[in-house]
């Protein structure tokens, strides 16, 4: 892109903001198509770039999935039996995992495997602010304070050069989200959390099939949890998992999701430890069982086609497309995100350049909100038990280190696709493309 492109105050804007070395370089290789795709964008009346739908989601075979969960229908079995042990079993080889234990969803997987470690009032756990709500309602509703460390913007993970700073005495554990489906960068977080004495508990909630050099995400921690919601690439309508190599937590784990009942290690008379219920049933299991079958095969799809959008609009000028740190060999992409800079789109905000997107037949979101802005934050400090387990210095602390600048730009900036557009061809990769392009010929008449 020549600078010449930009207004002089767009020009300043994007080089305050650090991208004068971007717009400078921004040259136009991939242009030979402008022209081709300039027409009326469809938010003014002109025809969209796609009219084709787009692959639906959940998808099952018919003959294959109905049976499996008619099966269980018609034995009468619906509570955790043999089809939830089968489903366990077969998901700890997927993952390369010793021990799986399947969950009501990912939410108490999370809670379960916090109680289990040991995290609880007065302790703080590190986690990152670009993820979904469950992550911090887990930290919280274990009596202990969320610390947030900042978003690395390229990669849309937790910072892992800014988790040392958020460290303090009481500390105890890091809970990194492999966001989106993209991993996080596990050496980095892995050895700060020796260093500091600090347990892992992976998020990967959003992260089935996902790898950091060769092992899957969720076995790189302590445990690592999954969710398998109806959005979810590996879904059943609610379920979840924790994964485990260690046999006397996984049995922990298992006894208290289990009302606390005596199992494997865990002995006692009646009910051995307080405990919880939240075992998967046998319906969730037959349809898990059905969906594995189809995961790798998608999972391969899905990354062919991100890497392929990714070389088709990264050369489109303010269109930042999303990276993976070196150690990442494969993403599991439940959604696809990249950043857009309205500095080069004459300012249009990202509001209507996704309602001009949308109009071109692409389904795209803008993603999470500021989290830690989030109004159940200030409730939960506020709340009765917080109040009386923490001291004011305490919670203001949490409050203050809170603050996470380049979360916030993100959050701004953010836009997703979701998975199910990736199981497409690259002819759908194409339209997307094309249609992110004639939005950036036409920016002036959206501006
Ligand atoms: C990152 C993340 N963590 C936790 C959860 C909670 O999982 P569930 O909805 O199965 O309880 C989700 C689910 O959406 C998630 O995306």
């Amino acid at each position: 892109m020549n600078k010449n492109d930009l207004t002089r105050r767009q020009f300043i804007a994007a080089a305050s903001a650090g991208s004068l070395a971007a717009v400078a370089s921004k040259t136009l290789p991939a242009y030979a198509n402008i022209g081709k795709k300039a027409g009326i964008l469809a938010i003014k009346g002109g025809r969209p770039v796609r009219t084709r739908s787009w692959p639906s989601w959940p998808i099952w075979d018919k003959k294959h999935d109905e049976d499996l969960v008619l099966s269980v229908l018609r034995s009468g079995v619906w509570s955790r039996n043999k089809v939830v042990a089968e489903f366990e079993k077969k998901y700890a080889e997927l993952m390369g995992a010793k021990r799986c234990l399947a969950t009501t969803n990912g939410t108490n997987a999370l809670l379960t495997s916090l109680h289990v470690l040991g995290v609880g009032i007065g302790d703080e756990v590190l986690v990152p602010p670009y993820t979904f709500i469950a992550t911090i309602d887990v930290i919280f509703l274990s009596g202990a304070l969320p610390i947030m460390v900042d978003t690395d913007p390229e990669t849309f993970q937790i910072n892992p050069d800014k988790i040392e700073e958020k460290i303090s005495e009481h500390s105890r554990a890091i809970l990194p989200v492999h966001i989106l489906g993209l991993p996080a960068n596990m050496d980095k977080i892995n050895a700060i959390a020796r260093k500091h004495n600090l347990l892992v508990v992976e998020d990967a909630c959003q992260a089935w099939m996902a790898e950091w050099r060769g092992k899957k995400c969720g076995t790189l921690g302590d445990l690592g949890c999954f969710s398998f919601q109806n959005s979810k690439n590996l879904p059943c309508g609610e379920g979840g998992a924790i994964l485990g190599d260690d046999d006397e937590i996984m049995d922990k784990c298992y006894s208290y999701h289990n009302f606390g009942r005596p199992y494997g290690s865990v002995t006692g008379r009646g009910h051995a430890i307080m405990g919880t219920k939240c075992r998967m049933a046998e319906y969730q299991a037959a349809i898990l069982l059905a969906q594995m079958k189809r995961l790798e095969k998608q999972t391969q799809t899905r990354n062919e086609n991100a890497k392929y959008l990714t070389s088709r609009i990264k050369d489109i000028p303010g269109i930042i497309p999303h990276k993976l740190y070196d150690g990442v060999t494969r993403a599991a992409y439940h959604l696809y995100p990249f950043r857009y800079k309205k500095e080069y789109f004459h300012n249009v905000p990202r509001s209507k350049f996704i309602a001009a997107l949308r109009a071109e037949g692409i389904p795209c979101s803008s993603g999470y909100n500021r989290i830690n802005k989030g109004d159940f934050f200030e409730n939960a400090l506020q709340s009765k038990n917080f109040r009386k387990t923490y001291s004011k210095k305490r919670l203001d602390r949490c409050r203050q280190l809170n603050y996470c600048p380049d979360d916030e730009r993100l959050c701004d900036e953010a836009v997703w696709f979701f998975h199910s557009i990736l199981l497409g061809t690259k002819r759908d990769m194409d339209d997307i493309a094309d249609a992110i392009l004639k939005i950036y010929e036409n920016r002036d008449k959206l501006a």
